[in-house]
């Protein structure tokens, strides 16, 4: 792991300093006071980005702006919609990335005008100089939007502004130089920028002041070297941490590597980005997969999250994650967790398993257990669970349990006791070889647990359930399976919704 590690510093504090050898300051410049209306008015003047709309059939995009009399009605503008202005990040190479043009389609499906800020002119420069060059996008962005409000009357409160990386910072920018009666109505931060604004006030970042409703997506924020790509505090009124945030599953340094081999060194910045650009692809399945959308859950930490203890959505503490995301009750930010796939359709079932183990005849080491889940759709083989710690009598055990498929109602449990890999497989070969021995390892091996209920919460559905084993009084053994069923009456109803 060391020569992975070694490589993801390296490719991070490339990205980042690029400007340190090249004798520019990692320092941005001062921050100051929010300057003057005025001096919007001024920047309406010289634009330096561009701001095209996207309907559908044009390509390229159709320029709009003050400087263009006639361009809303020419690039088909329909004032009578929403606006969702999508805002681009930092550039190494001075060319839209891919994920613009995924986003504009997906975009497409809704009822709103879909626009595209390109100021790759200015955030084709160094990381340092781009983000100073961030705060004047925002002008200009909010410039424009107060030209639009003059002009066909869209009230910002109709704009939602989406920005990936810099591009939130840009975003949060233009919310506070809007001003006047209407905030924005909405900003969505994918994934913003960490460094040079991590830990900074919350008028240099984008932050819950900028627009009446902020969520941001954090894919991206594991550490080198006390940088981390994504910015890791919270900044919205709903902060979504996908896999807590750090790192996303399909973006492993294995698979870097694999992309290495197919597709050299070229690949490099492609699979850097995976984890940071993953915030991108979720919000766009949250539009592609209408039926399909990822809750995350209000939590303290994945340590929490991953012991299955935060599936509670009362009071706002769940909320769907991307375009679909509920407006917050109150101007206080909530982090939320959830855990997603490794591709699109992202989106998992989240359970929170209990297990009581009453008590056990001798202090097993490490227990592995592997749940079977049946339910009204569909049923789960296998599924292993993690306890984290040894087994003690007479304790309560939660963990978090997550399934790709949706099985519909639980129906039935089966708990089975794995012995370690290595012990199982020569297990199974000694069952082959002597078939008629099977019956003697759980008296050989004097290890037994007694089990209470099982109690289940689905996060998904936030139903409760309580499964009583079948043999009331049996104990589990290693490699042994142990069924349970629904203790409620109604269990024999359910049994017959799936037979
Ligand atoms: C403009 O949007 C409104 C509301 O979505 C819609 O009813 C109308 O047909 C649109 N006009 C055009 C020209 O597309
Ligand atoms: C464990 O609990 C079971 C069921 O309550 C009981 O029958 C058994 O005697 C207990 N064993 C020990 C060692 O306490
Ligand atoms: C198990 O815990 C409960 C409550 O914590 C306690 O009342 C009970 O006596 C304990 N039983 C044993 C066998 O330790």
């Amino acid at each position: 792991m060391g020569g992975t590690r070694r490589v993801a510093v390296f490719l991070v504090v490339c990205i980042f300093t690029q400007s340190r050898g090249r004798g520019q300051s990692l320092e941005p410049e001062p921050l100051g006071r929010r300057p003057q209306a005025v001096e919007t008015k001024k920047a309406l003047q010289k634009m330096e980005t561009r701001f095209l709309l996207l309907p559908d059939g044009h390509g390229q995009g159709c320029e709009i702006g003050p400087h263009r009399p006639g361009s809303l009605q020419e690039c088909g503008f329909n004032s009578s919609r929403p606006l969702v202005l999508i805002i681009h990040g930092w550039s190494v190479d001075g060319v839209l990335e891919s994920w613009v043009h995924r986003l504009v389609a997906a975009l497409r499906t809704q009822p709103v005008n879909v626009g595209l800020a390109d100021w790759l002119a200015l955030a084709h420069h160094h990381y340092a100089v781009a983000v100073r060059n961030a705060r004047l996008v925002g002008q200009e962005v909010a410039a424009t939007l107060r030209w639009l409000e003059e002009s066909v009357h869209l009230s910002p409160s109709s704009v939602h502004l989406i920005g990936y990386s810099l591009g939130a910072h840009v975003a949060g920018f233009a919310g506070s130089y809007v001003g006047g009666r209407h905030k924005i109505g909405r900003i969505t931060g994918l994934d913003a920028a960490g460094p040079l604004f991590e830990g900074m006030s919350p008028r240099e970042r984008l932050s819950l002041d900028d627009a009446a409703f902020v969520d941001a997506i954090h894919t991206f924020t594991r550490e080198h070297m006390g940088l981390s790509v994504g910015i890791k505090q919270p900044i919205a009124h709903y902060d979504f941490y996908p896999n807590g945030g750090r790192f996303q599953p399909g973006c492993h340094f294995l698979e870097l590597y694999k992309h290495l081999a197919q597709h050299g060194l070229n690949a490099i910045p492609q699979t850097i980005k995976c984890a940071h650009e993953r915030a991108v692809h979720l919000f766009i399945d949250s539009l592609l997969h209408e039926d399909a959308q990822s809750t995350g859950y209000q939590c303290s930490g994945m340590g929490s999250f991953s012991q299955g203890l935060c599936l509670d959505c009362r009071k706002g503490r769940c909320n769907s994650l991307g375009y679909h995301a509920r407006k917050p009750l109150r101007a206080k930010s909530k982090s939320l967790f959830l855990l997603t796939r490794a591709q699109a359709p992202f989106r998992v079932y989240h359970y929170q398993f209990k297990i009581q183990f009453i008590n056990q005849t001798e202090k097993p080491e490490e227990p592995t257990f592997t749940l079977s889940l049946l339910g009204t759709k569909e049923d789960m083989q296998q599924v292993p669970v993690t306890l984290g710690k040894g087994i003690t009598s007479n304790q309560t055990y939660s963990f978090l349990v997550t399934l790709e498929l949706d099985v519909g109602e639980l129906v039935l449990v089966k708990l089975r006791w794995e012995r370690g890999a290595v012990w199982t497989s020569v297990w199974n070969t000694v069952q082959a070889m002597v078939p008629w021995g099977g019956d003697t390892r759980s008296s050989s091996s004097g290890l037994s647990l007694a089990l209470g209920t099982i109690r289940v919460k689905a996060g998904e559905t936030q139903q409760r359930m309580t499964f009583c084993s079948e043999n009331k009084d049996d104990l589990l053994h290693p490699a042994q399976e142990k069924t349970f069923v629904r203790c409620e009456v109604n269990s024999k109803t359910l049994k017959r919704k799936i037979s």
